[in-house]
């Protein structure tokens, strides 16, 4: 139980710290010469827009490796304990963004707003979406079994997955994060070719792969070694 408690402890601080992004306006401002240089036409004016996709991208690894370290701790217990808790989460701040921007009448596909409150809005439906993705494309099991028979949250997933589409923030890896999760909870209709390769089946799969891998490679060393008693016998054989 003391240990249990221990690890919600420190992945209560990797979940909050998964959960805030700021785009504060007085992080240092880019110097009109530099910005310059680097954006040519631009004029010296970096967008909200690119400032939040550098955030956004940094951010997008702390929440994979925060993940990675999930799926590597504890019990199936301890994890589901702890998905739980952050899709419970994940969900209350992704609907609230989602009452916020439909009332403030900010439609997918809007250019990224320059209202700071209106980016604390957006930006969450972002990464929150981001997040559930990693959490399901890699503990599968886990997050089925909790997102499966909740309607609430598969109709905000919905919306959020096609808020996050019109968007133009998600590109590369974050797009095709995006594609996979979406087939994943059958958001779309899965290619032929969909596999996950973090589930139960693939995983199994791929022991077995390597078992059999292993088989191999021992039966070879064998071969190996019985090439070398026999010695140059064997060498007027292979020419054949
Ligand atoms: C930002 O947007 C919110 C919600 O629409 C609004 O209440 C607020 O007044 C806006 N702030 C500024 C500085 O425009
Ligand atoms: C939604 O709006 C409420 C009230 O304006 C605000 O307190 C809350 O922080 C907002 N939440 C998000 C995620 O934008
Ligand atoms: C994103 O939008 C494109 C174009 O409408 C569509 O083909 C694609 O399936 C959408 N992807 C997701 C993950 O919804």
């Amino acid at each position: 139980m003391e240990k249990l408690c221990y690890c919600c402890l420190l992945f209560w601080f990797i979940f909050v710290s998964l959960l805030t992004v700021q785009i504060k306006s007085d992080s240092p401002p880019m110097s009109d010469e530099k910005s310059k240089i680097q954006d040519g036409k631009l004029e010296g004016k970096i967008s909200a827009e690119e400032k939040y996709k550098k955030l956004f991208q940094e951010h997008r690894g702390t929440q994979l490796n925060a993940v990675k370290t999930i799926t590597s701790f504890g019990s199936y217990e301890q994890k589901y304990k702890l998905v739980e808790i952050m899709l419970k989460q994940l969900f209350a701040v992704l609907n609230e963004a989602k009452t916020n921007v439909t009332e403030w009448k900010f439609l997918p596909g809007d250019p990224f707003p320059e209202n700071e409150t209106m980016q604390h809005a957006v930006s969450k439906i972002f990464e929150n979406t981001a997040l559930f993705g990693d959490l399901v494309l890699r503990m599968p099991d886990i997050v089925h079994e909790l997102y499966d028979r909740q309607r609430e949250w598969q109709m905000a997933l919905t919306w959020g997955t096609g808020f996050c589409n019109e968007s133009r923030i998600f590109e590369g890896a974050n797009s095709k994060l995006l594609n996979l999760m979406a087939q994943e909870v059958n958001i779309l209709p899965k290619d032929d070719n969909f596999i996950n390769p973090y589930s139960a089946e693939s995983q199994r799969e791929k022991e077995m792969m390597m078992e059999l891998n292993e088989a191999e490679i021992k039966k070879l060393k064998k071969k190996e070694k019985k090439k070398i008693k026999r010695g140059p016998r064997l060498s007027s054989h292979t020419e054949l």
